[in-house]
């Protein structure tokens, strides 16, 4: 007889997942993965840089190593992160394995069963599930185009006060899967009513180096550099949308008293994140090389947003509506309220065509009125195919349904 744990019995593979599963066809075009594109991984840098490592540093990467992170990266990260207006401070900087590893440390840390967490709505998949498995009950706010709606979250907390949630968990820069940039007003009324309700933030950065021009630049400023002296904020950033998935390295900056307890988390999790990678994230860092690298991740993000853009606006009906991203991996679509969206989705399978749908990303598990398309991974010859076969999905659904 097995005998599962309650939280792995629970957990059920849904429809949309074994449909994902049937997308793995080489001709699919794709927009269903948060992934960043082959062809951009800065594979010769790599090369170079392992080539010129001495042999005493090649050891060290095959070697574990300290389970805070790779002491060098750490040094070459916290110079980076205060350039980007980061502090240091009494905050403390841990190297983890992938920025899921730190949102789920920090999950671990903070939730006990049946304890309320606060997310946006839409919310990242990996974050929801990470809060679900420590048993985390979790509660949406709905987002507008300049980041959470602000009276909705002041309301929700006024409504929780007798047992507050543990935490509120956002993505300010580019958001996944709304695509949503916070503008400053709202990051500065978001820390006002945090501050209000003495609530703690886990700030999610994966996609703030991205931006596509120079106001998106000025904004992506993280709420940890502007309001760290009035809020406790966890914060977390990876390496995963730059540098690429398979380094499996992300971080978390935070207080020492947290830090201490995501330590002990993390030592019987996986002992240290990758040393290998670590190494040669250092060097990508140290060597400058990261700089031109990400110019050109830049614009060739922009150049896969604009196609998907240009292409929706002549394919798609009318009555979908969208916001047009400043940056990152993602657009998020809202679909007239009587659409099929799994059938819409099955249609495009089958013509040859993946995109993800919006319920996947509902904390609460309920949206069916809004899809996602991640332009990253689509290199710029099948964007507008792509979207030409789910507009054609989208049209034949309307039809259909006019006529019923
Ligand atoms: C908002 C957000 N946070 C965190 C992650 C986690 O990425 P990783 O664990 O590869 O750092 C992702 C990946 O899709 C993401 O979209």
């Amino acid at each position: 007889m097995i005998r599962f744990s309650t939280v792995v019995a629970s957990l059920r593979t849904s429809e949309i997942r074994d449909l994902m599963g049937l997308a793995i066809r080489p001709d699919i075009i794709s927009f269903a993965g948060g992934m960043p594109g082959n062809e951009l991984f800065p594979v010769q840098e790599i090369d170079d840089i392992y080539a010129a490592l001495s042999r005493d540093v090649k050891q060290t990467a095959f070697q574990y190593g300290p389970t805070t992170g790779y002491p060098p990266l750490l040094e070459s990260l916290q110079d980076y992160l205060k350039s980007r207006g980061l502090p240091a401070g009494r905050n403390r900087l841990m190297i983890t394995t992938g920025s899921l590893q730190a949102i789920n440390i920090l999950g671990k840390i903070f939730i006990d069963p049946g304890d309320l967490v606060v997310t946006e709505n839409p919310c990242f998949i990996g974050a929801i599930s990470a809060f679900n498995s420590y048993q985390g009950k979790l509660r949406g706010v709905d987002l507008d185009d300049d980041g959470i709606e602000v009276n909705a979250l002041d309301g929700v907390l006024k409504q929780l006060h007798e047992r507050p949630p543990k935490f509120v968990y956002l993505t300010p820069n580019f958001h996944n899967p709304a695509g949503t940039l916070y503008s400053n007003q709202r990051k500065y009324d978001v820390a006002e009513v945090l501050t209000k309700h003495n609530q703690l933030l886990i700030e999610d950065d994966a996609y703030g180096e991205l931006y596509f021009d120079e106001e998106a630049r000025k904004i992506v400023v993280p709420m940890k550099a502007l309001y760290e002296e009035q809020l406790t904020i966890c914060y977390t950033g990876t390496f995963s949308k730059i540098l690429g998935p398979g380094f499996r390295l992300g971080w978390m900056l935070v207080p020492p008293e947290i830090f201490q307890k995501a330590e002990l988390c993390k030592q019987s999790m996986d002992a240290c994140s990758p040393n290998f990678t670590q190494v040669l994230a250092n060097e990508f860092l140290r060597s400058g090389k990261i700089y031109p690298y990400l110019e050109r991740l830049r614009k060739t993000y922009r150049q896969r947003k604009d196609l998907t853009v240009a292409a929706i606006r002549e394919y798609f009906p009318k009555e979908v509506t969208w916001t047009e991203p400043r940056g990152g991996f993602y657009i998020w679509l809202k679909l007239p309220p009587q659409l099929d969206v799994i059938g819409v989705l099955k249609a495009s399978v089958e013509k040859g065509a993946i995109f993800v749908i919006g319920r996947t990303f509902d904390p609460e598990g309920k949206d069916n009125g809004h899809l996602r398309l991640a332009y990253s991974n689509t290199t710029e010859d099948k964007i507008e195919r792509g979207i030409q076969i789910i507009a054609e999905s989208l049209k034949a659904d309307m039809a259909a349904s006019h006529r019923m």
